[in-house]
């Protein structure tokens, strides 16, 4: 399939996007620095959190799994079985996941959950984290995938 541009000059710190891409979703994440700082602090909550066994370009394994930290560009598709799972950003109480909740994705099918890098948690069904397509600035705000 052809690469996709996407806009993200009017993305909002803290909300997502969603273009296609080869018939899938891929979602563009504008993340706060509050985000980012969650990320930190999951290591050994997470199934893979280095992304060894994940599947991502060479420049988007890194913590943030992503070339700017603030952009997180991943495809919108569970690992497991293929269902679209949801946004849960709200962090703690709020988020219908308990107060520990750091914000992130939660798959309505068999409840795996996922962090704002899309990072899956241990002891879930779904193996991995969410892919990484490859993708690449061409201006400041403007991303190509594909
Ligand atoms: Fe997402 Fe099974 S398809 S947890």
């Amino acid at each position: 399939g052809a690469p996709v541009e996407a806009d993200v000059s009017k993305l909002a710190p803290g909300e997502m996007m969603t273009v296609e891409w080869q018939g899938k979703p891929v979602w563009i994440l504008r993340r706060t620095e509050e985000m980012l700082a969650t990320l930190d602090k999951l290591d050994d909550q997470l199934a893979d959190p280095a992304s060894d066994k994940s599947i991502q370009p060479e420049y988007a394994k890194n913590k943030a799994r992503s070339i700017k930290p603030e952009f997180l560009v991943t495809i919108g598709i569970c690992t497991h079985l293929g269902c679209s799972p949801s946004q849960k950003f709200k962090i703690g109480a709020d988020s219908g996941l308990g107060d520990a909740w750091p914000g992130g994705f939660l798959c309505p099918c068999h409840g795996s959950t996922f962090d704002l890098a899309a990072r899956v948690y241990a002891g879930k069904p779904a193996p991995t984290n969410l892919d990484i397509p490859p993708h690449k600035y061409l201006a400041d705000t403007k991303i190509l995938i594909g």
